[in-house]
């Protein structure tokens, strides 16, 4: 990666890796990610703002080669997650006199994950100072977004603040800048629903605070800086919102055609009503495309067969998932079949916990559904149709 300048003196020096499809093992990156790392000289000090994933190691130093970094004295992790801080140790070998600044739980997780010794750290607390020289960095304690540790960093002369993952994007893209708005919406939707969401209300503390602040860049540590900061500020805020939409989501999964024939069914019904519906069969689905629609729906209806005695693993693994995503949905339901019995409907429901919703009559069917069956979901459908319009999102 090159280096690219923000500011005067203000640099990003980290990573695109476009070539990155999974994170965690678990999350899709359809469109890879970058690291960045922002390099900032004030006139005594120098500082850089987070690293890179372990694997861009390289593309950091040629970068700090590049920029003629000879002295670096702190390096401001704002997260402890490795594809930030896993090229911390690295650095400091480099730069033996280089300082960690960083908050007191970050400070505790970097030494358990990287072996990073006590006596490199400086602990700062919420809203300390730290002076470059002709520029100050200020520290906002921000848990939760998305583990404990998390905090933000503003540059007060340059009116910049770095929030790591916080307002960030799973997207490589050339541009330094958020230019292709639409595209980099939906990849910053999609990282909020598998990152941020369950920390939806902890996220709402943070916002509050930073109406404080007068900022004119938004500096993420995945996907492009934000220089329009209302862009994605007014994003969150529609997010976080209680505020749900009129739309049906369906994870389904169907083995021999009995799920798939009632899914198509409630899908028209729902149609019908004016109802946006968004089926995601889950064998085919990218999950991040469930979470992402999961963000807004008002209603999650669940679609299964009957495998053994429960629901379809696959189901299952939709179910875990919504639950630990934690949506704001408002009302949830069940539809599918069995063969012989068992307790899937039961299951399931079990596996809500997390959500608050209330649970509107699920439709089970023996075998393939018959008339009776479609009457039931048509009945569903009106019911959804009925809550909908009680809570006022659609006329
Ligand atoms: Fe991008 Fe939570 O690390």
């Amino acid at each position: 990666m090159t280096v690219r300048q923000l500011k005067p003196n203000i640099y990003s020096i980290g990573a695109i890796d476009w070539d990155r499809r999974l994170f965690d093992e678990l999350i899709p990156l359809p469109d890879g990610t970058t690291y960045n790392a922002y390099l900032i000289k004030g006139s005594k000090k120098t500082a850089l703002i987070d690293t890179v994933d372990p694997t861009k190691e390289k593309d950091l130093f040629d970068n700090l080669k590049k920029i003629n970094c000879k002295d670096l004295d702190y390096i401001i992790p704002n997260h402890a997650e490795q594809d930030h801080s896993g090229t911390i140790p690295k650095v400091l070998e480099h730069y033996p006199n280089t300082k960690v600044v960083t908050n007191s739980k970050c400070k505790g997780m970097l030494i358990d994950l990287l072996a990073i010794p006590e006596d490199r750290f400086i602990e700062i607390g919420d809203n300390d100072t730290l002076s470059l020289g002709n520029k100050t960095l200020k520290f906002i304690i921000a848990p939760w977004v998305h583990w404990p540790e998390t905090m933000l960093t503003y540059l007060k002369e340059d009116k910049i603040l770095f929030p790591c993952d916080l307002f960030g994007s799973h997207l490589a893209v050339s541009d330094l800048y958020a230019i292709d708005e639409a595209k980099v919406y939906e990849s910053a939707k999609r990282y909020y629903a598998e990152i941020m969401m369950p920390f939806r209300n902890n996220i709402k503390k943070h916002l509050e605070k930073l109406k404080d602040y007068d900022i004119e860049l938004i500096a993420p540590s995945h996907g492009p800086i934000h220089n329009k900061p209302a862009f994605i500020l007014d994003a969150y805020k529609d997010w976080i919102s209680d505020d749900v939409k009129n739309e049906v989501i369906i994870p389904y999964v169907s083995m021999h055609g009995s799920v798939e024939k009632m899914v198509r069914y409630f899908i028209g019904a729902l149609m019908e009503r004016n109802i946006t519906v968004k089926p995601f069969n889950l064998p085919k689905t990218d999950v991040g495309e469930l979470a992402i629609a999961l963000v807004d729906a008002a209603t999650i209806v669940i679609a299964t067969p009957t495998v053994l005695v429960g629901p379809h693993p696959v189901a299952v693994y939709a179910t875990y998932l919504a639950n630990a995503l934690r949506p704001k949905a408002r009302f949830a339901s069940i539809i599918g079949s069995y063969g012989w019995g068992g307790k899937m409907p039961e299951t399931i429901k079990g596996m809500l916990g997390n959500l608050k919703v209330e649970i509107l009559t699920p439709v089970i069917v023996k075998g393939h559904p018959r008339e009776a069956d479609y009457k039931s979901l048509t009945t569903l459908a009106d019911e959804i149709l009925a809550k909908h319009k009680a809570i006022n999102i659609i006329s």
